[in-house]
């Protein structure tokens, strides 16, 4: 293989701004100085699989415009190889976020470039997919370009999904997921109004039972838990000062499924990526804040 991940997804200029608290309906609340950082749930994921030392590509498209250089720029600092990375269509995606004292983020995405990625733009970067050990997606993108790339997959791809944000997912996908990574909030959008119970453990049960290889639920200060056939099992959080959550799951999930291509079994992945996510909130911004190899190591 070429690439240890070949991650399709979102690039978006991240607008971030410091609050004390959000505003309501009607209010105006004063806030930081403005950040521009390079975000999207995708061009998270690549930069952070590539800063633990994984060869990574990236599957996206952002606008002609500077935000779309800025997406670049930092791709390749990172040392992504940004050959799938299309340029035009619509301007860059943007995500305006407010951050609060907690480093809790609330995010509104204006998809832009991101939502002309299109299943066309999946099947003419084939190539790419044969020469990927692992492939991994979010939603930031049109859901028919991910079913695309499901069906993209070459024999013994591994694919990982994090549906965020979330929305119901066709059979196709969900089959296709192994594993499929949630937070609390996105498990509870995938399995609708179904009655899935009240604990974390139900949850991942439940979203198993829709067809997924595996599941992985993300618990925050709580860790995280895996569900296989074989059971669920737990994996413990890694207690850090939370600075700024804002992509620390994006890195969650690339270092997982680095570490899956590797070799780990589920659950080790999913703790190393729990210290990876762990240093990415002690830190402002996403791709900006997240550690290589040996930044884990020392944790
Ligand atoms: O997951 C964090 C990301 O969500 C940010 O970088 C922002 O761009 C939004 O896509
Ligand atoms: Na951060």
């Amino acid at each position: 293989y070429d690439y240890d991940l070949l991650v399709i997804g979102s690039a978006n200029a991240d607008l971030v701004i410091g609050v004390d608290r959000r505003p309501g309906p009607g209010e105006t609340v004063l806030g930081s100085d403005l950040a521009v950082h390079p975000g999207g749930k995708g061009a998270n994921q690549a930069v952070a699989a590539a800063r633990l030392g994984a060869r990574a590509a990236l599957l996206a498209r952002v606008g002609d415009d500077a935000h779309g250089r800025l997406l670049l720029d930092a791709q390749r600092a990172a040392g992504v190889d940004t050959v799938g990375v299309l340029v035009g269509g619509a301007p860059t995606g943007v995500a305006l976020i407010t951050v609060d004292p907690d480093g809790d983020n609330s995010i509104v995405v204006s998809p832009g470039a991101n939502g002309r990625l299109t299943p066309g733009d999946i099947r003419a970067a084939g190539s790419l997919f044969h020469a990927s050990r692992v492939v991994s997606a979010q939603l930031e993108i049109p859901l028919e370009t991910v079913v695309e790339a499901v069906r993209s997959l070459a024999p013994g791809t591994r694919f990982v999904l994090n549906p965020s944000p979330p929305r119901p997912l066709p059979p196709e996908v969900l089959a296709a997921c192994d594993p499929l990574i949630v937070n609390e909030h996105e498990a509870k959008a995938v399995l609708g109004d179904a009655q899935a119970g009240d604990r974390p453990a139900d949850w991942a049960r439940a979203l198993l039972a829709r067809g997924p290889r595996s599941v992985v639920v993300t618990l925050g200060a709580q860790g995280a838990l895996v569900a296989t056939a074989r059971g669920v099992d737990q994996v413990p959080a890694v207690r850090v000062d939370a600075v700024d959550t804002t992509g620390a799951g994006d890195a969650f999930t690339a270092a997982l499924a680095w570490r899956l291509g590797q070799g780990d079994a589920l659950v080790d992945a999913a703790a190393y990526a729990s210290r990876v996510g762990a240093v990415a909130v002690t830190k402002a911004g996403a791709q900006e804040a997240y550690p290589t190899r040996e930044e884990v190591a020392a944790l």
